[in-house]
């Protein structure tokens, strides 16, 4: 039996697969978009590369990883009726880390977060019924917790419906909690909510470009429109993944909750540049938090334009609300109950950027191994 794991090609999804292979001797049924197991392996490869090396990769796939080529928009992932009926009797406990985070478009996460999470809660009830489902772990995100200002946000405090919210990403977030609490009534379930997932504590390498750009964009200005002692809650990826699957494979969590998070641990402004400026001894930017308006209308206006500058001013259009809510979320469960906290961003922050910038906000994938026995093109 195996763990359904849905976005193991994705930042999050990648090192919570390669934790719960290393970490915990598990074996997957992973979904993945592909047009056939060719070009399902090699994308799974490109996303766990960071992780394994490749004769340890091939070993798991070999031995530990099922991979089902599917897309969570279609009925049944696409899959033909074997298939399917294969993913339901050997899964017995599901993650589901896949999600559309296009904050701009309604209908990729009506399609993606609304749709799919159906889809997999249907195959999760289907295994329940045949042979029982040990856990079902949804991987959600705090911005369930819609418009706030200056606020420490508890796990139980963060869903209220009457609330708006800042996008369509977080609304069908929130809807997909819900999807999964009334549709799983007898199912042990957990719900992660990450803060910013920013970088690896363990090393500068990322995949993931988009919130690094809006950070780079940031790094790159003399002055911020910011409140200084503001708070941002980013969290490592390595603390996120090392939470879900130590989460997900206890017995018993103590909560069906957890936000993974800085919480009151979270960096100011002022602590996050500081530490950037004196890795590059370089001038701190100053604060200027009247400008806010101006300044997102400078956004608006560049994020119109073309080039890399518009590109890093599109993100932070998006990014925005988040940066300046000052709210944060507390995370005295998941601290508490592992006995660890995430690193500091502005311990590895300087690295991440480096990295980012050096390598033009690209990863330099290595290939499918000529030599390897195996099948991907
Ligand atoms: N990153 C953050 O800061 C953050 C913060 C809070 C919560 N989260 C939550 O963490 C989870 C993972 O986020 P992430 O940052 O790892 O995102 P990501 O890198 O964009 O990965 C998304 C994953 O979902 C898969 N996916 C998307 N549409 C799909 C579809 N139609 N069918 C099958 N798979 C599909 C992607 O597959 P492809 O590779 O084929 O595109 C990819 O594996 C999400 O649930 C997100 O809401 C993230």
């Amino acid at each position: 039996m195996a763990i359904f794991l849905t976005g193991s090609t994705g930042y999050i999804g990648a090192h919570v697969a390669a934790n719960l292979l290393e970490g915990h001797g598990a074996s997957l049924n992973v979904l993945v978009r592909a047009r056939d197991p060719q070009e399902a392996q090699l994308r799974l490869w490109r996303a766990l590369q960071m992780h394994l090396d490749f004769p340890r990769f091939f070993e798991y796939l070999q031995t530990k990883v099922r991979i089902f080529c599917g897309d969570l928009t279609s009925t049944g992932f696409g899959l033909g009726r074997d298939e399917y009926d294969r993913l339901v009797h050997t899964t017995d406990s599901v993650i589901h880390c896949a999600a559309s985070l296009n904050r701009k478009s309604e209908k990729s996460c009506l399609n993606v977060n609304l749709r799919g999470t159906l889809e997999v809660l249907t195959l999760a009830r289907q295994a329940e019924h045949y042979h029982g489902l040990r856990r079902f772990s949804e991987v959600s995100t705090v911005a369930v917790a819609g418009k706030r200002s200056n606020e420490v946000v508890t796990e139980d405090r963060s869903i209220e419906w009457d609330r708006s919210d800042y996008d369509p990403y977080a609304r069908t977030k929130k809807f997909c909690e819900h999807m999964t609490r009334v549709l799983l009534p007898d199912t042990p379930k957990t719900v992660f909510r990450p803060s910013i997932v920013l970088g690896d504590s363990r090393h500068a390498e990322t995949t993931q470009f988009d919130m690094v750009k809006a950070f780079v964009f940031l790094a790159g200005l003399p002055a911020l429109p910011f409140r200084p002692n503001d708070k941002i809650d980013i969290v490592n990826v390595d603390f996120v993944a090392d939470a879900i699957a130590t989460l997900h494979q206890k017995d018993q969590p103590q909560y069906d909750t957890y936000h993974l998070s800085s919480g009151t641990g979270s960096q100011t402004f002022r602590e996050l540049t500081t530490a950037l400026a004196a890795a590059q001894q370089k001038r701190s930017p100053v604060f200027l938090p009247f400008a806010e308006k101006p300044f997102s209308g400078s956004v608006n206006f560049l994020s119109n334009r073309k080039g890399a500058m518009a590109k890093g001013a599109s993100l932070m259009k998006v990014f925005m609300p988040y940066l300046v809510w000052n709210t944060v979320f507390d995370n005295t469960r998941v601290t508490s109950e592992l006995k660890r906290k995430p690193v500091p961003f502005s311990q590895y922050s300087f690295p991440l950027l480096k990295f980012s910038r050096e390598n033009n906000f690209e990863y330099n994938y290595k290939p499918w191994p000529a030599a390897a026995g195996g099948t991907a093109a």
